[in-house]
């Protein structure tokens, strides 16, 4: 039982579902129909997925089993859940929301708004024959650098705000009304629009070629470190890991609650969802090979060009409802997105309604206005350069220190068979010693190895050719300023002690 009223004054979830449809919808996002299919095809295909299930396996689910674990226990945000266990850590759960919240939602975004106006453009097909120049030079206005800012880009500042709208008017409703209510409507809306895209696309002549493009194994890029590396981080990336987010979402859970069967539930279907949108992609990807007589591989372009100059392209192929299929497939885009973007913001708000015990309504009100100012950058002609190495930062960097440095602190200082008994006490599902060892041994020694590749990389070659200096101020100091914040912020004193809200 609960043992302080704060507790009890929890929002909680209404219905089980609505738990996990919200899980499933922050795992589910833009990551899963463009950036996978194409981590897939540039990683030996079929080949890829070895080492995309030992990550899930190994990391990803041991992970999230942690995750949800570990806030259903706190009753807490990541920060209030890390300080129960030891004060000296709070600054971690700090860490982890502030760079997600001033760094992953700002340019995350930023994405999301490309694929609302693609998703207008769709109704003209207004992103012409040539699609890569119209991406690149008339809608993104590409400047010459990172430093060369260049000018707002009216069109995206648009999308941008009402994209901040979505995000406001959802997380403001709170936990029931707003974000359990949203995913229970994008949900299976997103399944239907991606099952109608899959199926459409199957039935495409050259859909088999393309398909078995995608899939074919390749085993000789297994022995390629950076394909591990980008199995690994796709993980954390798809599953919302290291955000902050599930031991928010689990805080709101009640006490009897299957932790591992849910756990198990939101990895599984997210990454079937991921298998299952690759088919349309790649069918369609097919389709516009066959049709331009060009082979496949010159078709696929890299990891955003996938989606707004390869995809628009294959699009205004299309022999019959070209422009039906257009609005479908950037819809689905703009649902996915944000289905995870509002569940970055939940993980800030429910940190600063922890310890500050601000009105919800206050923080979220003023949480999109800096998100919405702070995103413009991403929305300059420069955008693009920035938001490549941001995200190169938080997500190679940030996201897999703070994993490795969780798996520390529960599995060592507050030990992880405390933790396994609190899940088998409350669960149906059991949890096996196997877990222990992955949380404590296993997945921080794997992730500390590629943590060190990915170190390695970046001395040995700056991250995509930018200048050091872009790469030292744009990406390495972003987790140096959010880290000072954290460090400030846990250093506040809490007004009401957050062990108070735990379940004993
Ligand atoms: N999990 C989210 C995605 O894959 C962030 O896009």
């Amino acid at each position: 039982m609960a043992n302080n009223s704060l507790a009890h004054h929890r929002p909680q979830w209404k219905t089980h579902i609505g738990f996990v449809l919200a899980a499933v919808g922050s795992a589910i996002g833009l990551g899963n129909i463009w950036r996978f299919s194409y981590l897939c095809y540039k990683n030996g295909g079929g080949a890829f997925l070895v080492p995309y299930l030992i990550a899930l396996f190994v990391v990803g689910i041991p992970l999230m089993i942690l995750e949800i674990g570990l806030g259903h226990k706190m009753r807490g945000s990541a920060p209030a859940s890390f300080a129960s266990i030891s004060k000296r850590w709070e600054w971690l759960g700090w860490w982890q929301i502030i760079f997600v919240m001033f760094g992953i939602v700002l340019y995350y975004s930023v994405i999301i708004s490309w694929c609302l106006s693609f998703f207008f453009l769709s109704f003209n097909l207004g992103w012409t024959q040539d699609t890569n120049t119209f991406f690149f030079q008339k809608f993104l206005m590409v400047s010459k650098g990172p430093f060369s800012i260049g000018d707002l880009r009216t069109p995206i500042v648009f999308s941008l705000l009402l994209v901040w709208l979505f995000n406001w008017v959802i997380v403001f409703n709170g936990v029931q009304k707003g974000l359990e209510r949203a995913n229970k409507i994008f949900m299976p809306l997103l399944f239907a629009l991606i099952a109608v895209i899959v199926f459409w696309s199957l039935r495409l002549p050259g859909a088999k070629e393309g398909i078995l493009l995608y899939l074919k194994p390749d085993f000789s890029r297994l022995s390629d470190v950076k394909v591990w590396m980008d199995a690994f981080s796709q993980i954390f990336f798809t599953l919302s890991l290291g955000f902050g987010i599930m031991i928010a979402y689990a805080s709101y859970l009640p006490k009897k609650s299957s932790i591992v069967r849910d756990s198990l539930t939101i990895s599984g279907i997210n990454c079937l969802f991921s298998l299952f949108a690759g088919l349309g992609v790649f069918a369609v990807l097919g389709y516009m090979a066959k049709t331009t007589g060009q082979p496949i591989n010159k078709v696929v372009t890299e990891s955003i060009g996938l989606a707004f100059v390869a995809f628009p392209k294959a699009i205004s192929l299309l022999p019959a409802f070209s422009k039906f299929f257009g609005a479908l497939f950037f819809g689905s885009l703009v649902i996915a997105g944000l289905s995870s973007s509002i569940s970055i913001i939940e993980a800030f708000t429910s940190g600063i309604v922890d310890k500050f015990h601000y009105s919800r309504k206050a923080v979220v009100s003023v949480l999109s206005i800096f998100g919405f100012v702070g995103g413009m950058i991403f929305a300059t002609q420069s955008g693009l350069y920035w938001l490549d190495i941001v995200d190169h930062f938080l997500t190679q960097y940030g996201l897999v220190i703070a994993a490795i440095l969780e798996c520390f602190l529960v599995g060592w200082i507050y030990k992880a068979s405390k933790l396994r008994e609190h899940i088998n006490r409350y669960s149906v599902g059991k949890l096996k010693g196997w877990w222990c060892l992955c949380i404590k041994v296993i997945a921080p020694l794997v992730l500390v190895m590629i943590l060190a590749s990915s170190l390695i990389n970046e001395f040995s070659k700056p991250y995509g050719g930018y200048s050091r200096l872009a790469i030292i101020l744009i990406g390495r100091d972003w987790l140096i300023y959010t880290l000072f914040f954290a460090l400030l912020v846990a250093s506040y004193p809490w007004r009401i002690e957050p062990k108070e809200r735990m379940l004993t």
